[in-house]
């Protein structure tokens, strides 16, 4: 499979054992440019986990949602960079300080270190929330303008892009610009079943829409020949660039 397509697939580990996740790393390798490893996984194993999917040659996007003060942010998107992850990610509502605090330490760590920066993400408001949820917490605006908000002020703090749903993809893409990436979880193949998720797209919509790459895991591990899920995903993500 081209790398150019691989890439955009990246697998979530949602297991909470290394075994689990070496088993699906090893199946998966071959297709799967990326593995994301959550607060479950990363937790259980440490850094680990993260070695063991760069062993199989592959890369890891480190989804931690960092939110603190800036000083702590910036600090631990530095043990990150260290740990050779491709992308990791902070919560856009820490604030403007806070990621341009951690975009300007990448920087420099990964600039004396000669390796690349990660690509580095923020979480705008998470799919999981609700007009209700932001009134509760004192957020008076609708979740679409919170969404372009925070996307605006990621991208102005120096961040590369955002984790958004696909149904706000079309409207962040035509905000950030073209080089902005977005990556969409809430994917769902038409051959996949929903799962929890409520508001979903497959992922030739997800890429119209502008996603620069998805986020899927069900879809693939529940799959009774999750090789071939994979690669139906590929095929359609590879058509969806085309067209
Ligand atoms: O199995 P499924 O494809 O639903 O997995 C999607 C992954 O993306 C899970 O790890 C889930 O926690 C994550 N995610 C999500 N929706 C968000 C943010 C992250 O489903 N808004």
């Amino acid at each position: 499979m081209k790398q150019e397509v691989r890439e955009r697939l990246i697998f979530a580990l949602d297991v909470d054992d290394f075994s689990a996740a070496e088993v699906w790393v090893k199946r998966l390798h071959k297709n799967v440019g990326l593995f994301k490893v959550g607060k479950q996984l990363f937790t259980h194993c440490g850094p680990a986990v993260v070695k063991m999917v760069q062993d199989y040659g592959s890369d890891v996007f480190l989804d931690l949602k960092y939110h603190d003060i800036p000083n702590t942010v910036a600090k631990a998107a530095v043990e990150a960079c260290k740990l050779g992850v491709k992308i990791f990610n902070v919560h856009a509502l820490g604030g403007a300080e806070m990621m341009r605090k951690t975009v300007a330490e990448v920087d420099s760590y990964c600039a004396a270190a000669k390796i690349p920066p990660p690509l580095m993400l923020a979480v705008t408001i998470l799919t999981s929330s609700t007009e209700e949820t932001l009134r509760e917490v004192g957020i008076d605006r609708s979740v679409e303008e919170m969404v372009v908000r925070l996307a605006k002020l990621s991208q102005s703090a120096g961040f590369s892009g955002v984790v958004a749903s696909p149904k706000e993809a079309a409207l962040i893409r035509a905000a950030c610009g073209a080089d902005f990436a977005i990556v969409t979880p809430g994917v769902r193949p038409s051959f996949a079943s929903l799962d929890d998720q409520k508001r979903v797209t497959t992922p030739a919509e997800a890429i119209a829409a502008g996603a620069t790459a998805l986020v899927i895991g069900r879809p693939i591990s529940a799959a009774s020949d999750p090789l071939v899920a994979a690669g139906k995903i590929l095929a359609e993500i590879e058509d969806a660039l085309v067209n």
